[in-house]
């Protein structure tokens, strides 16, 4: 397994295509999926740096907060809730340029301004999402929604 990330790319796409083949070495083999989160959430927050890097994942019905980096979280949320509840309840990811004008939205932290939920499949079903926090309005666009969802693939 690599031991240190290497990114030099200049752009958001190079950044991307050089951390896929990176993150595929580091979870290949490992089928713990908390480690496997784990480690693409530093990985992801590390390139870019992300306010908010995680998973939550599908628990007794609900989003249960899992590996993450970046500032403390809610713990649980409720399917059809915020962000991360819509994406799970549409299998979708979801992309917010602008989080205060997505209604519903729920703020864990103030400096949150865009964002980005990307669900996790295995076997047919919805396990997990991934979210991303910016301190900056329209970060992602269909580049981190193509890439993200390559990723989450992965594992
Ligand atoms: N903003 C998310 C909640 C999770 S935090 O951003 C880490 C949402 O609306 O679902």
């Amino acid at each position: 397994m690599a031991e240190e990330l290497t990114i030099s790319g200049g752009s958001k796409e190079e950044k991307y295509r050089e951390l896929l083949p990176q993150v595929k070495a580091v979870v290949e083999g490992e089928t713990d999926g908390i480690a496997n989160m784990a480690n693409v959430a530093s990985m992801l927050h590390e390139t870019f740096g992300f306010l908010w890097t995680g998973f939550y994942r599908v628990k007794d019905g609900e989003l249960v907060l899992g590996p993450y980096q970046g500032p403390l979280a809610c713990t649980r949320i409720k399917k059809g809730k915020g962000v991360c509840g819509t994406a799970w309840e549409r299998g979708e990811t979801v992309v917010v340029p602008d989080v205060d004008a997505f209604p519903g939205h729920i703020a864990c932290s103030s400096l949150s301004r865009s964002e980005i939920v990307v669900p996790v499949w295995q076997d047919g079903e919805v396990v997990a999402v991934l979210d991303i926090d910016s301190k900056d309005l329209g970060t992602f666009d269909e580049v981190d929604k193509q890439y993200l969802e390559e990723i989450v693939k992965l594992f």
